[in-house]
Formats: C-alpha cells, structure tokens, sequence
C-alpha cells in the first residue's frame, strides 16, 4: 500500500509553510492518517543540518548539504509514511533543490540531478503545490524574520532565478502533477484552493 506524497513549494514569503500544515490539519479533520514535515529538516539530522546551512557555504558544499537532510528524511519520514499508506505533506522538496542550486546559484543541471535521484531514491511527489510570487513582494513580506539561512538571504535577482526555475519545471511536469496558486491571496482563500487541488 502507498500513500500519497503532496509537496507545497515556492518563493521567499509565498505562504507554502503556512497552506501545508492548513491543508496537513484539513486532512487529518477529514479522518485521513497524514504526516506533515519540511525540508531541510524534519529529522533530528536535518534540524543539524539546518544549522550548518547559516554558514557561508561553497555552492556545492551548500547542496550536498540539503541532500544530506533530503536522504534522510526520505528514509526516516517519507518513505516510511508512504509505505504504511499515510498521506506526506512536506513543506519543501526537490523543486526547491533545482530551483535554488540549480536555476538560481547555476550549479550543473546534470550531476545535480544525479545526486538528487540518488537521495530521493526515486521517491517523487504525486502533485505539487505551487506557490508563485513575484520575489519583490515575498522578500517584503518575510523581512522581520531572522531564522532565514543563507539562500533566503539572497538579492531579488537570485530569487527571481529561482521563480523561473519553479515556472520552467512546472511547464515540464507530467500533467496534473503540478498546480500554481496565486501566493498574493489571502492565506484562506489560498488554502481553500489547496484543498480543491489536493481533493481533485
Ligand atoms: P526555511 O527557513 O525553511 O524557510 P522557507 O521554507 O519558509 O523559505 O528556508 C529554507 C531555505 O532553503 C529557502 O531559502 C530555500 C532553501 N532550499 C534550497 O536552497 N534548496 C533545497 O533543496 C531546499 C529544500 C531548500
């Protein structure tokens, strides 16, 4: 038996954090047996991982480092979860990975998805929630916090990348697999519209 892998994704600010665990509650008040997570973290080794993430990281340095998190929680959390037929919502996965190292830091397309295949083990998510911004106003809105690691920290111009990354994998997702929101909503009226998309 498996159960069903739904990832919330986007920008700096976009609200992802906020719609996963209000569709994660939605779920469980519909009697669904789900477990909610985020990436990097969501392992005790994740959380270290976390930590070593506010260092100024060499490019390749930093996304070994969100593989690490990324092998172990597919191996403690996700795969787990799935196998005994529970629903996995997780705040983060690999779009993140390929839009931030990949489209927005410009590390080599190719080994990092090697790598990340090898981390993931072949555990994709079956629909990904995306929440889509202009980095302008999410940066705005998350100014204040200061738990932000290094990658949230960066110019307009990275986080821009980052928006085109999301938006190109999106174009080239199987069908179905992907749906955008409109991240300047209302925090209801977006997990209103996560909840038609996860039913659906
Ligand atoms: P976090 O503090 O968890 O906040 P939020 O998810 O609300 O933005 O920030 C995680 C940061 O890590 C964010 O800037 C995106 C970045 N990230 C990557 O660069 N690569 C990855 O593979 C993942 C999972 C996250």
């Amino acid at each position: 038996m498996s159960g069903r892998f739904i990832v919330f994704e986007g920008g700096e600010g976009s609200g992802k954090s906020t719609a996963a665990a209000t569709t994660a509650k939605r779920l469980e008040s519909a009697g669904v047996d789900v477990v909610l997570t985020r990436e990097p973290g969501g392992t005790a080794a994740g959380e270290r991982v976390r930590a070593l993430l506010h260092h100024d990281l060499a490019p390749w340095a930093e996304a070994f480092a969100f593989l690490v998190a990324r092998a172990q929680i597919v191996e403690e959390v996700i795969r787990p979860a799935l196998a005994r037929g529970a629903t996995v919502v997780c705040d983060r996965y690999e779009a993140s990975f390929i839009a931030y190292q990949g489209y927005a830091r410009g590390l080599e397309m190719a080994p990092l998805l090697a790598a990340n295949e090898a981390a993931t083990g072949g555990v994709h998510a079956d629909l990904t929630v995306y929440l889509d911004i202009e980095p302008g106003v999410g940066l705005k809105r998350k100014l204040g916090e200061d738990e932000a690691i290094r990658t949230g920290l960066e110019t307009v111009d990275f986080h821009r990348k980052v928006r085109a990354g999301y938006l190109s994998q999106m174009r080239e997702a199987r069908a179905g697999s992907w749906i955008l929101l409109d991240g300047t909503l209302g925090a209801d009226e977006v997990a209103d519209a996560a909840w038609v998309a996860v039913q659906g």
